[in-house]
This record gives C-alpha cells, sequence and structure tokens, in this order.
C-alpha cells in the first residue's frame, strides 16, 4: 500500500474513519507495524524508557531519535513516520528548532515531526518549522517535557478552568500552523471538545473515543514495557511473558545438554569427509 500522506488524512477524518497510530523505535517492530497496516508510526522520545531504560524522556538526544528514526524508517518505507523533538532540542530558538527538526526530515526521511506544548514560544516554533516546509505534530495535555510544571505523569483537564485552557491550546497549536495535533491523558469530553473545534486532524492517547484517532506505546499494549502501565493501555498480548518463558526454557536446554539436537540443529559434513577428518 502507498505511504498515505496529509490528504489522505483529512479525508479519513471526512470519512469518520479513524486513524491508527502506533509508536515504534526500531527496524523489526517497524516492519511488523507496516505489515499490520498501521496508518502512521511515531517515533516517541518514550525511546529513553521503552528502549534506553532511561526514567525519563529527559536524557534522549538528537542523535538517539535520528538513529531510532532511520531503523523504523527502513523497517517501515511505505508508512507515514512521526519524529519526536527531544527535550532541549528546540526549546532555545526557533534557529535551532528549524535545524533539528531539519535534521529528523534530511538524515532520517521522516514525514513530520512533533513536539509538545501550546506556549507563546512553541507557538513561534511550530510556526517557523512548518515555514521550512517541515509538517508539525503538537502535543497538549499530559506533556512529559513538562512533567515538572504539570505535576507528574498525571491527567490534565479535569477541571473546566484546566478543560477550557487545553481547548484555547489546541487552537494555539492549529493556528500556529500545526498539521494535527495529539491529546495526550484527558478526561473522553475534553478530546470530544478539542475535536470538534479542530480543523485538522486530532489524535488522542488517553484522551477517549472522540479523537479522530488513535496513539497507543507499542511496548505497553503488547505487555513488552513492564515498569508501568497507565489507565489508557489496553494490553492486546503479553509478549513479555512469552520472551521470559523461551529465554527460560532455552537456559534448561542448554544446562540439561537437550539444546542443540544435532541432527536437527548442526551443520552436515558428508560421511566420506568426517571419516578423513577423524582419522
Ligand atoms: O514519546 C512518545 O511516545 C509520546 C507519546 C506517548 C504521546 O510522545
Ligand atoms: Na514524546
Amino acid at each position: 500500500m502507498a505511504k498515505k500522506t496529509i490528504n489522505d488524512f483529512a479525508q479519513m477524518v471526512a470519512k469518520g474513519e479513524k486513524i491508527v497510530y502506533l509508536t515504534a523505535y526500531d527496524y523489526l517492530t517497524a516492519k511488523m507495524q507496516e505489515k499490520a497496516g498501521v496508518d502512521m508510526i511515531l517515533v516517541g522520545d518514550s525511546l529513553g524508557m521503552v528502549s534506553l531504560g532511561y526514567d525519563t524522556t529527559f536524557p534522549v538526544t538528537m542523535d538517539d531519535m535520528v538513529r531510532h528514526c532511520q531503523a523504523v524508517r527502513r523497517g517501515a518505507p511505505n508508512t507515514f513516520i512521526v519524529g519526536d523533538m527531544p527535550y532541549m532540542s528546540y526549546q532555545s530558538s526557533d534557529e535551532q528548532a528549524v535545524a533539528n527538526a531539519g535534521r529528523m526530515v534530511k538524515e532520517a526521511g521522516v514525514d513530520a515531526i512533533k513536539l509538545e506544548g501550546a506556549g507563546p514560544m512553541i507557538a513561534s516554533r511550530i510556526n517557523a518549522i512548518q515555514q521550512a516546509g517541515i509538517l508539525v505534530m503538537g502535543h497538549i495535555g499530559l506533556t512529559p517535557q513538562f512533567m515538572g510544571q504539570i505535576g507528574g505523569y498525571k491527567a490534565q483537564g479535569r477541571s473546566c478552568s484546566s478543560a477550557l485552557k487545553l481547548v484555547k491550546q489546541a487552537k494555539i497549536v492549529e493556528e500556529a500552523g500545526a498539521f494535527s495535533i495529539l491529546v495526550e491523558g484527558v478526561p473522553p469530553v475534553v478530546g470530544k471538545a478539542i475535536t470538534e473545534r479542530a480543523g485538522i486532524p486530532v489524535l488522542g492517547i488517553g484522551g477517549g473515543s472522540y479523537t479522530h484517532g488513535q496513539l497507543l506505546i507499542y511496548a505497553d499494549m503488547v505487555g513488552f514495557y513492564d515498569n508501568f502501565t497507565p489507565k489508557f493501555v489496553k494490553k492486546y498480548a503479553n509478549v513479555g511473558e512469552i520472551m521470559v518463558n523461551a529465554f527460560k526454557q532455552y537456559a534448561d536446554e542448554v544446562r540439561q545438554g537437550q539444546f542443540p539436537v544435532d541432527a536437527e540443529h548442526s551443520y552436515k559434513m558428508p560421511e566420506e569427509s568426517v571419516k578423513e577428518f577423524l582419522a
């Protein structure tokens, strides 16, 4: 299937077809997601926790992101890929933001970038990157790069004033030139209000069922990442358990001399050569 474009996403929204969005961080996972027909892949800076073992997204660098976006691109050549801008890759200036967004496109071939926030400074970054010809996805609500200010990994928009603020922020992001907006960790009624008012596709993660599409961190939904599972995650598989069991069984068989079985898992040498070799 051909890679989707913003026109396809607009058509999907118009027809009421949901956009299927998942994170990926490596070649193999991306390949499986493309095979499964996922519409959009996010190489999130959740990479820090899921693949690199950090406690937060803060230590993730541009080099980390570019490397993993490249791997995902190789695995999913025909899928729309969004590269996440890591902490301090866009906060300092519009120039810095454009240069780093440009690296994602030039070095990794992503189709769009994503950045967090909706203040005046972020609006300026979105506008500058967009003017460089790069598609920008906004991200509001539970925004981990603002963890200190929003009080941790907590749902947002649970009071009327907080909900109204999010609705305003979505407009700011849209007016700054974002092609789409991701809303994370908000009650369904807030996801609905934002979606109804938006002129661009609204994607949700933990934002209820009304958004134009849904995102999950793939490692959460297949039961791979088990340090912490947010309320909004549905587990579709238990891959972690399957892998641990495979590792255990392998360990047992190696220790008991049951693996390998030479006739089945070893290379053959013609009998004559064996004789000659052992003579
Ligand atoms: O980094 C990421 O995976 C994200 C999603 C959780 C929204 O930004
Ligand atoms: Na992120």
